[in-house]
């Protein structure tokens, strides 16, 4: 069967999950920052995800989803064994990787961590000193910090509610971190927009390059149809075939969530019937 998952770990229960997926083609030409595009059955809509980590040599990529709608709890009653119905990819841009002096920062945002964990890795391969700063609500919903302890000496953590690592926003730590480190190169941010944004606020003053991951509404992926469009530095861009890194300055954050919500009331609904005739393994209802 095509793209196969061969392996499936829930990461925070009910809400967050892992899939090792079976697909060679991809696997081979991933790079740090692309993404795929799947579709879960042959009515259901396409959605983007970035890819977590590839291994070519085991033909597999991974790929790591927040439980959000309609499409997201269709993958979610998938299995080990079972196939994703359709997995286009590598998309996107691949970041801009090189040796830096310094330091690169990474900042990871909740789900955000597991996408930011790939380019984490190409900074640590082109031989960068990668310090990764993440952050969510609890401890229960941090992700890839052992992951992420394997390839940045430092890894800065914190927590809304102080459960573990220091209590407060990520951002927090990156300022603390950019105040007192001599040269960072490069701060690379992924996560919820608000935060995306306050990491470009922080950095701004410090005048340090600023990349963000844009995770915009998509449908093809590859530049003709025009639903990820984002405005950056004025002009319009596709997060799809121009992105979906850019730099975090130039972004026009109302915008972007402006238009990720200009379907929810759509995705609810949809999510609700999809839950009243499903019976989902993630709220067991
Ligand atoms: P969340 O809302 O729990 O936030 C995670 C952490 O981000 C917080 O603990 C905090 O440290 C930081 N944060 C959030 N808002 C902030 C703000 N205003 N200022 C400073 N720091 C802030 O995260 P979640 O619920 O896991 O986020 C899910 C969102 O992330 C979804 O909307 C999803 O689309 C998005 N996401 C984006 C990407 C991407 O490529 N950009 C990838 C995966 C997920
Ligand atoms: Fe269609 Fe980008 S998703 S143009």
């Amino acid at each position: 069967m095509a793209n196969t998952i061969l392996r499936k770990r829930s990461l925070i229960p009910g809400t967050t999950s892992e899939l090792v997926v079976d697909a060679p083609h991809i696997a081979a030409k991933a790079r740090p920052g692309n993404f795929v595009i799947l579709r879960v059955c042959p009515d259901g809509e396409r959605i983007p995800l970035t890819i977590a980590d590839a291994d070519p040599t085991a033909g597999t990529i991974t790929i790591v989803y927040l439980v959000l709608g309609k499409t997201t709890a269709h993958l979610e009653t998938l299995g080990e064994g079972d196939g994703i119905l359709d997995l286009c990819g590598p998309l996107g841009r691949a970041t801009d990787i090189h040796k830096l002096p310094g330091e690169v920062i990474c900042v990871g945002g909740g789900t955000g961590i597991a996408a930011m964990h790939h380019i984490a890795k190409g900074h640590h391969k082109a031989g960068n000193y990668v310090v990764g700063v993440i952050g969510a609500r609890s401890r229960e919903l941090l992700l890839f910090y052992d992951e992420l302890k394997a390839i940045c000496p430092e890894v800065l953590v914190s927590t809304n509610d102080g459960s573990f690592g220091r209590q407060g926003l990520v951002t927090e730590l990156l300022q603390e971190r950019l105040k007192n480190s001599p040269l960072v190169s490069e701060v690379v941010g992924v996560g919820p927009v608000p935060m995306m944004e306050a990491v470009a606020k922080v950095t701004k003053p410090f005048g340090v390059k600023t990349t963000v991951s844009l995770n915009s509404i998509m449908v093809d992926g590859i530049g003709m149809c025009g639903a990820c469009r984002v405005s950056v530095g004025g002009k319009t861009k596709f997060a799809c075939v121009d992105g979906p890194e850019f730099d975090g300055q130039l972004v026009d954050y109302r915008e972007l969530s402006q238009r990720l919500g200009a379907f929810k009331p759509q995705e609810q609904r949809s999510y609700e019937e999809f839950k009243k005739s499903h019976v989902c393994k993630c709220t067991h209802s």
